[in-house]
């Protein structure tokens, strides 16, 4: 993919946030940083800018998009309104949980174009906690609709640079925010009769199912990947480097030719002496911390032109769920 050369990322200040809100209102694209992962945002309301969306990715137009507004009153513009009795309180469960890294799958209203949900009868919305995002959202007074700022299937980008590596030819402008804190995609629920997990996050099925008073189990899919049929996005295959990533395994060798290794917590000397190049997530092995670091580490990996790269696990609870939700998509070479 050939880069703009001249294309670089601005950093967030009202003159930008003004720039980026025009950009906006034209119907032209921009990279936006969130707390989750960089988004690529157009006005949700306007067909053709959405369908630019699109394009940029490569993303398919069966998977939906999410649309991020600045708070619950503006979930009016995208959203059908009233919501049903037992959805409202579902939804009055969780609702605190708002700004932050959450996803919620509703009805959809009539006036947003069909582009956004795919033609779905639902909307997924979330209220970013960004302060650069909030203000953007304010100040165009637009719902925006945004994926993640990389090419379909590639990882989900944690900082304006890797916005500007994978899509900088494409946009009009890249906000730099800063490195995302949270560096998961936001978790993703439909409320119903029955509420779904679609895809874990940094906020964990665990305090969604405490809210409801359900077991946790009662999220998940049957089989643990319903994300592919609910979610179209959520093929198998996703957030994934070129390079083959590999689980650690203490009982086999470490794999042949130049390994990279994306360790949790510091290796023992020894242990580090066998890779070509060691990132340690968290000094402490604070999966939160795991989180926020590893799609940064994926690509700078991914860059170097290894044989492989052999990254740490962790069991699949709280955060730790997310974490390995998206190292088995990364893994996986279907
Ligand atoms: O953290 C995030 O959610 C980031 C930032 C930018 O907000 N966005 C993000 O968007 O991860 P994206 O497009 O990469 O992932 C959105 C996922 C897709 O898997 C899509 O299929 C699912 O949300 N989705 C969107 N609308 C849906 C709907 N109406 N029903 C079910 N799933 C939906
Ligand atoms: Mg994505």
């Amino acid at each position: 993919m050939t880069v703009s050369p001249n294309m670089r990322s601005v950093a967030a200040t009202d003159r930008s946030i003004e720039a980026a809100c025009e950009y906006l209102a034209a119907g032209e694209l921009v990279g936006v940083p969130t707390e989750t992962v960089y988004g690529l945002a157009a006005n949700a309301l306007d067909e053709s800018a959405v369908r630019k969306i699109f394009a940029a990715k490569g993303r398919p137009d069966n998977n939906p998009l999410i649309v991020h507004l600045p708070d619950v009153a503006a979930m009016r513009q995208v959203v059908r309104w009233p919501l049903d009795p037992v959805v409202m309180d579902q939804f009055e469960a969780i609702a605190d949980l708002w700004p932050g890294p959450l996803t919620i799958v509703l009805p959809r209203s009539e006036r947003l174009p069909d582009a956004v949900t795919a033609g779905q009868a639902t909307v997924a919305v979330r209220i970013p906690s960004h302060p650069v995002m909030q203000q953007l959202l304010r100040r165009s007074g637009l719902p925006l609709a945004a994926p993640s700022a990389n090419r379909s299937k590639y990882v989900s980008p944690t900082t304006a640079q890797h916005v500007v590596d994978g899509l900088g030819d494409r946009v009009s402008m890249v906000l730099d925010g800063g490195a995302c804190t949270i560096g998961l995609e936001s978790t993703i629920v439909a409320l119903g009769e029955q509420p779904r997990l679609l895809r874990p996050g940094a906020i964990t099925a665990e305090t969604l199912a405490t809210r409801w008073n359900i077991p946790v189990e009662s999220l998940l899919p049957v089989d643990q990947r319903p994300v592919v049929l609910e979610a179209p996005g959520m093929m198998l295959q996703h957030y994934s480097p070129r390079t083959p990533l590999l689980f650690a395994d203490p009982s086999a060798s470490v794999p042949a030719g130049r390994v990279g290794r994306i360790a949790f917590e510091p290796l023992s000397p020894e242990e580090s002496k066998t890779f070509a190049v060691v990132r340690v997530l968290s000094d402490t092995g604070d999966l939160n911390r795991v989180g926020q670091h590893l799609f940064a580490a994926m690509r700078e990996l991914d860059a170097m032109g290894l044989d492989a790269i052999v990254t740490d696990t962790c069991a699949a609870e709280g955060v730790g769920r997310a974490i390995m939700d998206r190292l088995k998509r990364a893994a996986c070479r279907e």
